[in-house]
């Protein structure tokens, strides 16, 4: 059944669909999930990239309330049975990494943009209560001065977030033109458990805790909003609730840091020497600022938990208590893409300081 543009009252034994739920925020997303809304049932739907992983949702993959299947988001064939019984649908599904973005574009626009198409096909053809389309203030693009709010036009500049911008359209055109009750979420740089290592902060966690170099893109000024992920889902959640369809919301945890103080901050709590900062070559294209204004969000009555001191805290603490996690990802196919992205020379000097 499609509700109208305010309010919704999914049940408290609603079925959520949650797509990517495999990976980073998704997986803390369907945990969330889980614990906190006792007689819903979570579906995962996940292709397992090589950016997804089951060890993700071990805390509830006996939990008879939680279903997975694994399939691709653009196969309709496969989602649409598991789709049509769905009261909502939480599509985190995404190629979600700008350097990769970079050298093969067409994945991105194959997972996010038509992969999305296919999703809002199979939701409007359920008629879900709810679609929370998960997006990025990536969309605003380089953000100058101030600060992007939900009415900021979107001004993408690489095909990473050209391809989040694109599925959002798609996905309030389905709002305009079909009635699904359709709502944006546009998060800012998400940091916490179980990221995949080659985003800056596992990278430099992980990097930093092995007493290896901290690859510094350009001259580390690139500023960002970090949030911590309990945060970004507990964010997503109320928004599933509360968030009025056919809007967007801005997530972000109005902290700005730059590369290089990003850096010293995972350093100094590892103990490390601020030396093992290094700079490479930057990033073509990089957007040097991003800011969100999340008044309107708070306005629904979101609040975070950590402040900037409390992400880094336990950003860090989690990836030196769980080794067993992030060791066996960067010893993978890892190591190829961390010699293509950053060179042999820096990454002989890694292997040549131990990491196996
Ligand atoms: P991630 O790369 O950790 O996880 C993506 C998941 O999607 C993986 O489990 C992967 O297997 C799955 N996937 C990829 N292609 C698929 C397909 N075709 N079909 C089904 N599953 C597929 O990403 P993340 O960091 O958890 O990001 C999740 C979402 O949040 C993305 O849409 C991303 O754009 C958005 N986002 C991320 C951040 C951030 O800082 N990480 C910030 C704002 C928004
Ligand atoms: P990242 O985690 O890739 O997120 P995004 O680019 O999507 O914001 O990068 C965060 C910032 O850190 C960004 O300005 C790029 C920079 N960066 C580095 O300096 N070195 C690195 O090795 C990576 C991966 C990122």
């Amino acid at each position: 059944m499609v509700t109208g543009a305010t309010g919704t009252h999914l049940s408290d034994h609603a079925h959520i669909v949650v797509t990517g739920g495999a990976g980073f925020i998704g997986s803390a997303f369907a945990r969330r999930y889980i614990a906190n809304h006792p007689g819903a049932r979570v579906t995962v739907i996940d292709k397992l990239t090589y950016a997804g992983n089951l060890a993700n949702l071990a805390p509830v993959w006996e939990n008879p309330r939680f279903r997975f299947v694994q399939a691709d988001i653009g196969d309709d064939v496969a989602i649409t049975p598991v789709v049509a019984s769905a009261h909502a649908v939480v599509n985190f599904a995404a190629e979600s990494h700008v350097d990769r973005s970079l050298t093969d574009p067409d994945v991105f626009v194959r997972t996010n943009v038509l992969g999305t198409n296919v999703l809002l096909r199979a939701a409007r053809a359920a008629g879900v209560e709810r679609f929370v389309h998960v997006s990025t203030d990536e969309v605003y693009g380089h953000v100058a001065t101030g600060a992007a709010t939900e009415e900021t036009p979107p001004k993408p500049r690489n095909p990473y977030s050209a391809s989040k911008a694109g599925a959002e359209l798609l996905a309030f055109s389905y709002f305009t033109n079909f009635g699904l009750p359709v709502i944006v979420t546009r998060g800012s740089n998400t940091i916490g458990p179980y990221q995949y290592p080659e985003k800056a902060t596992p990278l430099f966690v992980t990097n930093a805790i092995d007493h290896l170099p901290l690859p510094v893109y350009g001259q580390g000024t690139a500023i960002r909003d970090y949030l911590y992920v309990d945060d970004h889902a507990a964010a997503i959640d109320l928004i599933l609730h509360r968030g009025v369809a056919g809007e967007a919301y801005n997530v972000g945890s109005e902290d700005a840091l730059n590369t290089v103080e990003l850096a010293h901050a995972i350093l100094g709590r590892l103990d490390r020497p601020q030396s093992l900062v290094q700079f490479v070559a930057d990033r073509p294209g990089h957007d040097l600022r991003y800011s969100l204004d999340s008044t309107k969000l708070r306005a629904l009555g979101w609040r975070r938990e950590y402040d900037l001191e409390a992400t880094l805290d336990a950003t860090v603490k989690w990836y030196e208590a769980n080794e067993d996690w992030w060791r066996p990802i960067k010893s993978g196919a890892f190591r190829e893409y961390y010699r293509r992205q950053y060179g042999d020379a820096f990454a002989s000097a890694t292997a040549a300081r131990g990491t196996s």
